[in-house]
């Protein structure tokens, strides 16, 4: 834990807000997705990792609905009401930390609400999940104040409900369940139809995870994300028709996708291809760090990009070009698009003696081929979101 950053986020606590009851800390990772893009809203399999950046939510309870927030990275302030009609006015930072006690009301009434300062070291709106991190320290906080008894997969439906209604992208799953249940040194494979998972450790000895920051970030993804929801839903609805069994994408393999395929349309086809196969690699990629094959698992996330460029569509140039230059960079292992796309991060596998090269190397050719300064870091596989309280802590 950054002891600066915590006794800053106390500091400003009791001088925005003078002394109250006790105050908790809910600290929730971010997370990088290692393979499994754009499955989890078809049921799929993901394999992502909380890593080691993380959202600060230093809170204490109201006695009434009403919740006040400071966002000390941006410097602002601003509080709702819950009961309030009017949340699509409010800052962005806001709607993300009451939106899911709005939410919550539809369950249980009253709801406490709680006066906050938030800070962050997840790069925002970069494909890290910062805004899931957010909620969740936000759900944390409804939970602790309100004594409810949700479990941590009711707490990630809550945060997914909240960031469709907020963002207008209808996400599936994989942010907030990440955020909520990573453990260190660990990825997780999470069944998204089940909600099953497993922690699959990762051979660091053999393995460095950089992301490599495109500083790209588009507005168009709501959009084109669910244009690709769509799109497998249409998909799945065709195959349906001669494969009774098939709820999602996830039910589908590729030989009843090459009997089907007169069905589609060429894009339907492509897309549908693009989930099918992917959900095939993320379960070999969970075999190949069980072996481990380090090598096959690197081609798998190479494979995984290629598809999301080609089929899937959702990658852009910058994305592209900082692949392409990883995949020559030293001691790539692989390299892909993470996330929704069209912008945000690259995830690049590297032999752990080559990070710091492979860095230089990446800032530079990102750099002469787009002019733009890319923020590349290494990323560790964190434990999930906690809550505590935190004079305790500093004691
Ligand atoms: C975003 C969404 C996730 C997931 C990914 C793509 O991060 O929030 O639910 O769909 O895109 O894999």
């Amino acid at each position: 834990m950054p002891k600066d950053l915590i006794e800053r986020l106390q500091r400003e606590l009791s001088s925005h807000f003078g002394q109250g009851e006790k105050t908790f800390l809910a600290v929730a990772p971010g997370r990088v997705n290692l393979i499994g893009e754009h499955t989890d809203y078809n049921d799929g399999f993901v394999l992502p990792m909380a890593i080691d950046r993380h959202v600060f939510l230093a809170f204490r309870p109201r006695s009434n609905a009403e919740v006040r927030v400071v966002a000390l990275d941006l410097g602002e302030q601003a509080q709702a009401e819950l009961d309030a009609a009017d949340f699509e006015a409010m800052p962005a930072f806001l709607k993300y930390i009451a939106g899911p006690g709005k939410l919550l009301q539809k369950y249980q009434k009253p709801i406490r609400g709680f006066e906050a300062v938030v800070s962050s070291t997840i790069p925002i709106g970069g494909g890290l999940s910062s805004s899931a991190a957010l909620l969740v320290t936000a759900v944390l906080a409804f939970r602790q104040i309100n004594h409810l008894s949700a479990s941590k997969a009711e707490l990630a439906h809550l945060c997914a409900q909240s960031e469709r209604h907020f963002s207008g992208a209808e996400v599936g799953i994989m942010d907030p369940f990440t955020s909520l249940h990573g453990r260190a040194g660990c990825a997780l494979l999470l069944d998204c139809r089940s909600l099953e998972y497993h922690h699959i450790p990762l051979p660091s000895d053999q393995l460095t995870i950089l992301v490599a920051d495109t500083r790209v970030r588009r507005q168009l993804s709501a959009t084109a994300y669910n244009d690709r929801r769509r799109a497998c839903e249409r998909a799945s609805a065709s195959i349906a028709k001669i494969y009774p069994q098939v709820r999602a994408l996830r039910d589908v393999d590729e030989a009843m996708l090459a009997d089907v395929r007169q069905q589609m349309d060429e894009q339907t086809y492509r897309r549908a291809r693009h989930v099918v196969s992917e959900n095939a690699r993320t379960l070999q990629a969970v075999q190949a760090l069980h072996e481990p094959d380090i090598s096959r698992f690197g081609e798998l996330v190479n494979a995984s990009h290629q598809s999301l460029r080609d089929d899937y569509e959702v990658s852009c140039e910058e994305l592209d070009i900082m692949v392409e230059a990883a995949g020559h960079g030293p001691g790539c292992i692989g390299a892909r698009m993470m996330g929704g796309g069209f912008g945000g991060c690259v995830l690049v596998l590297v032999r752990p003696g080559n990070a710091q090269a492979m860095i230089e190397h990446l800032q530079q050719e990102y750099k002469n081929r787009t002019a733009i300064e890319p923020n590349i870091f290494t990323a560790n596989a964190a434990d999930g979101a906690t809550v505590e309280p935190l004079a305790q802590k500093l004691a």
